[in-house]
């Protein structure tokens, strides 16, 4: 990576002194890139429970993305008192190695996603309400905002279209906005409010306040009068979650609530990058490794095998759906009915219509639709399951079919493959795809890359 070292002291050289910068050197590509890291919130809620929550996210944005009704919260909330109850059942109990003499306060130590099981969660009272939405599961990178810079945890989501971070007037329904960082006039010297609104809704949670400028810092690059929310209320999901402090949606900028100019376009117009490319390496707790981070500008040759690479045009939608050519398990093709798919590094499972998650775990030996209408895996399962795109196969890292397994090898385990009651023809394909992949993005020729991770 000496070309990047060079290109971000140059970044550096020319950002000490306070004009705008722009490109010198066309024929240099040019590439901003940042280290992501994991991050699992710790609900303490059952691993069943957070696998709920997860599909739940996912029928929302599914939904959106199809043009559909979307589900209610009473609806969401149903479902989360069904997988309770399921969690209940002695059959349960047996499926998924708990043992008889094991409270529930304790059954989440089984289940438990990160190695950090010191604390032990309490199990969560299932006959309350519990709140349907909840981030568990947050890939951020780190960015600088304002001045003076101070850093700030950034969630990567190409499934929506708005940059914003918590303000200093921030609140969660009266309640305060968590232990983050947050951004204010007195915060920042270069702060100018637009008075002007944004509101969004995710599939979990929302957030709303003013358009902003201020400056924007990534590793050595700055962005001055780069415009973005700063939300003076946010939702549970949000001011809960330990370590995100704002988000940057890299969708299309068509899916921008406020009509704002998403960053890589910024950064291409300013001439930081040549296209308004963004390429992910998703880390894997399980490799217990820190491996991931973000480009903008281009791919990195260091993250993927170039003999795998596809390049697929996306469809006219403003998320990044492409075509999806088929999938097999073992080598043997399974019938599906859907015919594309929604890349979003912000869900978390592969989420599949009925009929098709149904017909994919029919060819995983071992795989049971349980009662709740999920499905299991035998946690020791080394099936190899390939999804099609651009006329190559991507097989999931059998690691990453288990939704939360810990790294067991023994019993069943909740399969990272979901489906929620509803037909359709659109996978939604989050991490659990998405981690066995590089995966880019590419606003200027509205394409999706994909290639073998490594
Ligand atoms: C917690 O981790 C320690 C060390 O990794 C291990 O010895 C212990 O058995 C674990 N406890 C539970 C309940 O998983
Ligand atoms: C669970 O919460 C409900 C509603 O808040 C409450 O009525 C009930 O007593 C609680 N149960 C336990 C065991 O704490
Ligand atoms: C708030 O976050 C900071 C930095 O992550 C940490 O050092 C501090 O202990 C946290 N404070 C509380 C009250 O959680
Ligand atoms: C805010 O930034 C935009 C460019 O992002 C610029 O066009 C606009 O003039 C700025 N507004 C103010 C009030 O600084
Ligand atoms: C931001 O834009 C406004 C309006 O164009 C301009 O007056 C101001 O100098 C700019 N600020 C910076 C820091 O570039
Ligand atoms: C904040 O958001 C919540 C949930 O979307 C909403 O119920 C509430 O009215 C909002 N509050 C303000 C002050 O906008
Ligand atoms: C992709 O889109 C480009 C530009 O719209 C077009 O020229 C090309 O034929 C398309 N490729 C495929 C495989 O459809
Ligand atoms: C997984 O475990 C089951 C039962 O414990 C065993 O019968 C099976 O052979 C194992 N499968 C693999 C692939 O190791
Ligand atoms: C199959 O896809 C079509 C749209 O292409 C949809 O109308 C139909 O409901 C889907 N069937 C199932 C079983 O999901």
């Amino acid at each position: 990576m000496q070309l990047l070292n060079l290109i971000t002291i140059t970044l550096f050289a020319l950002s000490a002194d306070a004009r705008p910068i722009r490109a010198r050197e066309p024929a240099v590509p040019k590439y901003v890139t940042l280290p992501i890291r994991r991050v699992e919130r710790d609900t303490g809620l059952h691993v069943e429970l957070r696998h709920q929550q997860h599909i739940n996210r996912a029928h929302r944005l599914a939904s959106r993305a199809a043009g559909l009704p979307e589900p209610s919260t009473d609806e969401l909330r149903a479902n989360i008192e069904r997988r309770a109850s399921f969690i209940e059942m002695p059959e349960t109990r047996k499926r998924f190695n708990i043992p008889s003499n094991i409270a529930g306060a304790q059954i989440s130590n089984f289940a438990q996603d990160d190695a950090d099981n010191t604390t032990a969660p309490a199990l969560a009272n299932f006959s309350a309400p519990v709140d349907p939405d909840g981030a568990d599961t947050t890939f951020v990178t780190t960015l600088q905002l304002g001045t003076p810079p101070r850093p700030f945890n950034i969630i990567l989501d190409s499934g929506s279209g708005d940059f914003w971070v918590e303000s200093d007037q921030c609140s969660n329904n009266g309640a305060g906005c968590g232990n983050h960082t947050f951004l204010g006039p007195d915060l920042s010297s270069s702060f100018v409010n637009l008075e002007q609104d944004f509101s969004i809704e995710y599939g979990s949670g929302s957030a709303s306040g003013q358009l902003v400028n201020d400056s924007l810092r990534m590793a050595g690059m700055i962005l001055d009068n780069f415009t973005f929310g700063i939300a003076h209320n946010v939702s549970d999901s949000f001011a809960n979650d330990p370590l995100a402090d704002g988000l940057m949606g890299l969708s299309k900028p068509s899916l921008s609530t406020s009509g704002v100019p998403p960053a890589p376009i910024v950064m291409r117009d300013t001439g930081f990058i040549h296209q308004a490319i963004v390429s992910y390496r998703l880390p894997r707790s399980l490799d217990h490794e820190n491996n991931g981070e973000v480009t903008f500008g281009s791919l990195d040759p260091a993250k993927f095998d170039p003999s795998t690479l596809v390049t697929i045009n996306s469809t006219d939608s403003g998320f990044w759906i492409i075509p999806l050519e088929g999938a097999s398990v073992n080598g043997n093709a399974v019938t599906l009915n859907s015919t594309q798919a929604l890349m979003d590094t912000g869900t978390t499972l592969l989420v599949l219509p009925t009929a098709d998650a149904i017909a994919v775990h029919a060819q995983i030996p071992g795989a049971q639709q349980q009662q709740s209408g999920q499905f299991n895996i035998p946690c020791n399962t080394t099936a190899s399951v390939s999804v099609r795109f651009g006329g190559n196969d991507f097989e999931i890292n059998p690691e990453d079919l288990l939704f939360a397994s810990g790294g067991r090898t023994t019993g069943d385990c909740t399969s990272g493959i979901g489906s929620f009651n509803q037909p359709g023809n659109q996978w939604l394909v989050g991490d659990t795809f998405l981690k066995s992949v590089y995966f880019s993005t590419n606003i200027d020729e509205n394409t999706v890359s994909l290639a073998k991770a490594v």
